[in-house]
């Protein structure tokens, strides 16, 4: 009798392993595998048996006319969402919001949901883990006592795929795909299969329906769910929610869209009337900026396509002990070490006997080496303890030999922090383009920068 195979599947990405580790050799998740208990399913293979179209047949690209539907966006009602998705939510297309537990997908898709009832559509929210009320009272609380939604407390498969038939919504939200199960598959709600199993089936009826159809997928840490990773290819779009327990601030980060570029970024508010659009989203880092401190830069750094000025803080502090200390938040250790090198041998700034402690605010971490100039400066201000005007922001990579490098994007961003009051920009010399309103400081090394910035020492 030959032994039964045992395999490992991860349940962050749904790869098949056969041996077990602790982190998955396909995604790098650590602590994501666990013993296949799907015996005689082909993982591997997703299987798919047209349940609910006919068989497929061509058609002309230009005989729209014929299709069930055509490709209709609708508004999500909130500009920083539509922005995200490039217009808006596409009727026929699948999208998944992940996040982790307490993130505010409920809240995002709710208040899209009583916005698109609101303007007519019909609209289904099928949740398999909050009770009626539950959804009920969040959908009054922030759509407002008029949107009428329908609301299906389910989770399994079959019910939702009858209600989806019957009921006839344009836009659905399933919350979540990870509590909705198949009962006639073996494994259990939130396993790879099941997971893939029913996101497929929903799927299929959303194409042919011309539903717009939302799955909540939530990410868990432990791995003790099928992560919406398993999904990723299955649908049209991938977001991903997220944002810092301690912060209001939520980012919505689209990562694949089939419906236009990826890139953008939509960025929130939780507050006690659920999510608004950031204002001034591009400055949200600068708010606490103290104006007029030594050590502090601002750098337009790029997210996306999305640019967002950061700050970045250096401290610089004769050393207490026989070794230098270099601490660092945000920014990469390595870099950081390379540009005070350059700093030492090319500038002859005197580093040897000095702390320095750098840290970029607002817990961004930048890796974009376009941020060189910026945190040159800023460890240059602390050191002769002279501010930098508050007007200059700096863009440009630092080479070895303490060159500017002339960054991706610089019109961008140099244009952005113009919005926000920004007047002057020192950025690499090849950058050829002239921004209405403000100076462009054209710096061809390090010295020539801190010079333009004020920043003289001996
Ligand atoms: P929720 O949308 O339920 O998160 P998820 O569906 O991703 O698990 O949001 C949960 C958190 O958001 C909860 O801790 C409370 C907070 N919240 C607000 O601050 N304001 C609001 O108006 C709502 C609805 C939620
Ligand atoms: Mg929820």
């Amino acid at each position: 009798m030959s032994k039964a195979k045992t395999r490992y599947l991860c349940n962050n990405c749904g790869a098949l392993h056969l041996q077990w580790s602790g982190k998955c050799g396909s995604c790098g998740q650590w602590n994501a595998l666990s013993e296949s208990q799907e015996d005689g399913v082909d993982l591997g293979k997703v299987v798919r048996v047209r349940r609910i179209a006919n068989r497929p047949s061509v058609c002309d690209s230009q005989d729209l006319g014929s299709k069930p539907f055509a490709l209709e966006t609708i508004s999500t009602g909130s500009f920083e969402f539509d922005r995200s998705l490039g217009g808006g939510v596409t009727l026929g297309s699948v999208t998944l919001i992940g996040g982790e537990p307490g993130i505010g997908k409920s809240t995002l898709l709710t208040q899209f949901l009583a916005t698109a009832a609101n303007g007519g559509h019909r609209c289904l929210y099928v949740s398999a883990e909050e009770s009626q009320p539950q959804v009920a009272g969040r959908i009054s609380r922030l759509g407002g006592a008029d949107s009428s939604i329908g609301i299906l407390i389910a989770n399994e498969l079959e019910d939702i795929e009858e209600q989806l038939l019957s009921y006839k919504p344009e836009i659905v939200v399933v919350d979540s795909i990870q509590t909705v199960s198949d009962s006639s598959l073996a494994s259990s709600a939130g396993s790879v299969n099941q997971v893939r199993e029913c996101a497929t089936r929903l799927s299929d009826i959303a194409k042919f329906e011309g539903i717009a159809l939302l799955l909540v997928g939530h990410v868990t840490k432990d791995g003790t769910l099928a992560g919406p990773r398993v999904l990723e290819h299955l649908v049209d779009t991938v977001a991903y929610f997220e944002g810092d327990r301690d912060s209001t601030l939520r980012i919505l980060r689209v990562i694949k869209h089939r419906f236009g570029p990826v890139g953008d970024l939509g960025m929130f508010e939780m507050g006690d009337a659920g999510l608004a659009d950031l204002e001034n989203a591009t400055g949200v880092h600068l708010v606490d900026r103290v104006e007029g401190q030594p050590g502090s830069t601002v750098f337009p750094a790029l997210d996306g396509r999305r640019v967002m000025l950061t700050e970045v803080q250096a401290l610089v502090v004769p050393t207490a002990s026989e070794q230098p200390r270099r601490v660092v938040t945000g920014l990469e250790m390595s870099r950081v070490l390379l540009l005070l090198a350059v700093l030492e041998k090319k500038i002859g700034v005197r580093l040897h006997n000095k702390d320095v402690f750098l840290s970029v605010t607002g817990g961004v971490r930048l890796s974009d080496p376009a941020a060189d100039l910026a945190v040159i400066a800023a460890v240059v201000s602390s050191l002769v303890d002279r501010p930098v005007a508050p007007s200059i922001v700096f863009i440009g990579e630092v080479g070895l030999g303490g060159e500017i490098r002339t960054a991706s994007n610089t019109r961008q961003r140099i244009s952005e922090a113009y919005r926000l009051g920004f007047t002057m920009g020192i950025v690499g010399v090849n950058f050829v383009e002239d921004v209405a309103g403000v100076s462009t400081v054209r710096v061809k090394d390090v010295r020539a920068a801190l010079a333009e910035a004020s920043l003289h020492f001996r």
